[in-house]
């Protein structure tokens, strides 16, 4: 099969995050921060090192200020409702993930109130229009790194700058961007920074993990078990162990290190470049097909993201036919991001993403180039 559904999960992954996978669960994996002895301390010790590794990439100079999540989604449920209170207001985008979008629609329910930036049909937001949407009291901007529909990618160092200056939290849903771009929570002045392990980070699936800077207060969203404090009803307030209770995927999570450490090596914005070229040669074939829509902006201003439709035809027909008859996988329909869709007037229909990795090469992309002229062909034909 040729995967191009990097955008859902990355595939396939580095052969050095299967390998420390297994030697943590044939050799060593005791339940890491619970006991005293050497498997306990030696898997605590392979998590703080996967914690680091994680840390560095995303210049984060206190690893354990890093949650780890089962997901970017839980990381984002953790940063929106651990710092809104009754009567704040956040400003958002129509370029959103659901994951952003429906905490914050149950988050009105509890007096937090929202407005949204209308991003344009390209996915790109206008800075200004951030401050304008500010209010006395609003308390947080959530914006995503790069749209996972379009992979338009946002101006987060203007929009840090502005929070930064209005004394407002920043968080940013890096879901799409983790990876292949440089997300410096530094110097884009990034309060929360939530992502996921199993896409651009290359690791696997069941992990994401939340970055809360160390100025930000963040309610604990469960309780429970941490190693510490075992004698008291309080639930401890230290990072990390005291936002991560229960249990920790420990396989997983140093599987990830192991695989930001190989991301970190090639570096993101690499990466990013590699994606970006196999993406314009892409879209430059579909731009020559008058068959084909295509939406989202040029290479060079958004993800490893190719956004089309085929006229007449609905994007889950058209995936369907990729997958049985060509045997390549790309996701068709609304991405879980239905107000972006409506955004860049795709709401009727939904729309076919294709979304390369670093693991495409241009022979993938010239496969699902004849693929969709071959469908839209006989399309056309009937
Ligand atoms: N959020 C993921 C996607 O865009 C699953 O496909």
């Amino acid at each position: 099969m040729i995967y191009l559904d990097n955008a859902a999960t990355s595939f396939p992954k580095p052969r050095g995050m299967v390998a420390a996978m297994e030697e943590c669960i044939l050799k060593y994996c005791g339940n890491p921060g619970r006991s005293g002895h050497a498997m306990s301390m030696k898997t605590g010790e392979e998590v703080y090192q996967a914690r680091r590794k994680i840390a560095e990439l995303f210049n984060i100079s206190q690893p354990e200020r890093l949650i780890f999540t089962k997901n970017t989604t839980e990381a984002i449920n953790m940063g929106l409702k651990g710092v809104l209170r009754p009567g704040d207001h956040v400003v958002t985008t129509t370029m959103e993930h659901n994951s952003v979008l429906r905490p914050l629609k149950a988050l009105e329910r509890q007096s937090v109130s929202q407005s949204v930036v209308r991003a344009d049909r390209e996915g790109f937001l206008s800075p200004a229009d951030f401050e304008k949407a500010l209010r006395p009291h609003t308390r947080l901007i959530v914006a995503t790194a790069a749209s996972n529909v379009t992979g338009t990618k946002m101006p987060l160092a203007e929009i840090g700058q502005i929070a930064r200056k209005k004394g407002i939290l920043f968080m940013v849903d890096g879901a799409q961007g983790a990876g292949s771009m440089d997300l410096d929570v530094e110097k884009l002045n990034i309060d929360l920074l939530a992502f996921p392990g199993h896409k651009g980070l290359l690791g696997p699936m069941g992990t994401g993990a939340l970055y809360v800077s160390p100025h930000v207060k963040l309610t604990h969203m469960i309780e429970g078990g941490t190693g510490t404090e075992s004698r008291s009803r309080l639930q401890p307030c230290e990072f990390p162990e005291g936002y991560e209770a229960g249990t920790i995927n420990a396989p997983a999570i140093i599987g990830l290190g192991h695989s930001a450490e190989f991301v970190h090596k090639i570096g993101p914005e690499v990466i990013g470049r590699y994606e970006e070229e196999l993406i314009s040669w892409l879209d430059e074939c579909f731009d020559s097909m008058p068959y084909v829509e295509r939406y989202g902006p040029a290479a060079c201003r958004k993800t490893g993201i190719s956004l089309i439709n085929i006229r007449g035809m609905a994007a889950e027909e058209v995936t369907s036919i990729l997958n049985s008859q060509f045997g390549i996988a790309v996701r068709g329909g609304f991405h879980c991001a239905g107000l972006a869709h409506k955004t860049i007037g795709t709401w009727d229909r939904g729309a076919v993403r294709i979304s390369a990795g670093p693991f495409n090469t241009l022979n993938d992309m010239e496969k699902l180039a004849d693929a969709i002229r071959q469908i839209g062909s006989r399309q056309t034909a009937l």
